[in-house]
């Protein structure tokens, strides 16, 4: 995918499409494209074409278009980050040739898009996008979601990185050259916008966490949204020309009660 920061900075959520048919040209660039996509972690996802009048499926907050895409993937560890890594790229895929998405994990009638999907097994289906031509305007709906979840602000760079370990903000200036990757995670889409990214740059490498929520396991959604980090930080660092190299350690990154660990990225 070439221009990769410009199809971050212009993605958002597209939740009114303008009734148009998506082409079949359309539909073969991202079928093909689709089973391309491979994550870090080698979990493949599978990526599956709906049409909502066939399979009875309801996303109360889209109108205007009938399909979706749905992923699934075996359920093992780190499958939700994994998924999130793949669906993005997808959705950055879609982007970059004009299609518009919404990732959805909530507001859908579940039951019918997981059967639709035909889940084996432990598969699971954690998020689906419709798809389609994004209208002129948006629907008062829309508009009203986007308002709810502030849908188009995120937090400053140095409230969510950090310079060496947790509490010390981390600056632009700081961040050198890993200062677009970093950007380019700050502009990802998350379950309710809540970003629970956190990174934490060393010498040679950056550390990335989810925020946790005092007395509950993170839930899947947020590992979702740090596999949407992992990918845009990777793509973002592989266009600059920045080598790096996907690892999980056992020990030796920084820690936070505060944050649980996901992954590293090690620079070569
Ligand atoms: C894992 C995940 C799940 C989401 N689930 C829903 C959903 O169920 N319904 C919805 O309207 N938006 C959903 N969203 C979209 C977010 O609300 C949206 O990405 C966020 O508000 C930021 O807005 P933007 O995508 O326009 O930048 C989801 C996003 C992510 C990453």
């Amino acid at each position: 995918m070439n221009n990769i920061t410009e199809h971050i900075k212009s993605r958002r959520s597209v939740r009114t499409f303008d009734d148009r048919e998506l082409s079949k040209a359309d539909i073969e660039k991202l079928a093909s494209f689709a089973n391309t996509i491979e994550n870090p972690y080698k979990i493949p996802v599978d990526f599956k074409f709906m049409n909502a009048k066939e399979h009875g499926l309801n996303c109360p907050v889209t109108v205007g278009t009938d399909l979706f895409v749905g992923g699934k993937i075996k359920c093992t560890e780190n499958a939700s980050v994994a998924f999130g890594y793949s669906f993005e790229m997808f959705v950055l895929y879609a982007q970059s040739i004009g299609i518009g998405t919404t990732w959805i994990g909530g507001t859908m009638n579940r039951g019918n898009f997981e059967r639709a999907m035909k889940l084996q097994g432990t598969e699971q289906m954690y998020c689906v996008t419709p798809l389609g031509y994004a209208a002129d305007k948006m629907s008062l709906r829309e508009t009203m979601m986007r308002k709810g979840v502030k849908a188009s602000v995120r937090s400053e760079f140095g409230e969510v990185f950090f310079d060496g370990s947790f509490g010390k903000a981390l600056t632009r200036e700081r961040a050198g050259k890993l200062a677009d990757p970093l950007e380019a995670v700050r502009l990802g889409p998350s379950a309710v916008n809540k970003q629970p990214w956190r990174v934490v740059l060393t010498e040679d490498a950056a550390h990335f966490y989810v925020k946790k929520v005092k007395g509950i396991p993170v839930p899947s959604m947020q590992k979702i949204d740090l596999g949407i980090a992992l990918c845009h930080f990777a793509l973002t660092a592989e266009d600059l020309g920045i080598a790096t190299e996907f690892v999980i350690l056992d020990s030796g990154m920084p820690t936070s009660a505060d944050a649980e660990y996901i992954a590293s990225y090690l620079l070569k």
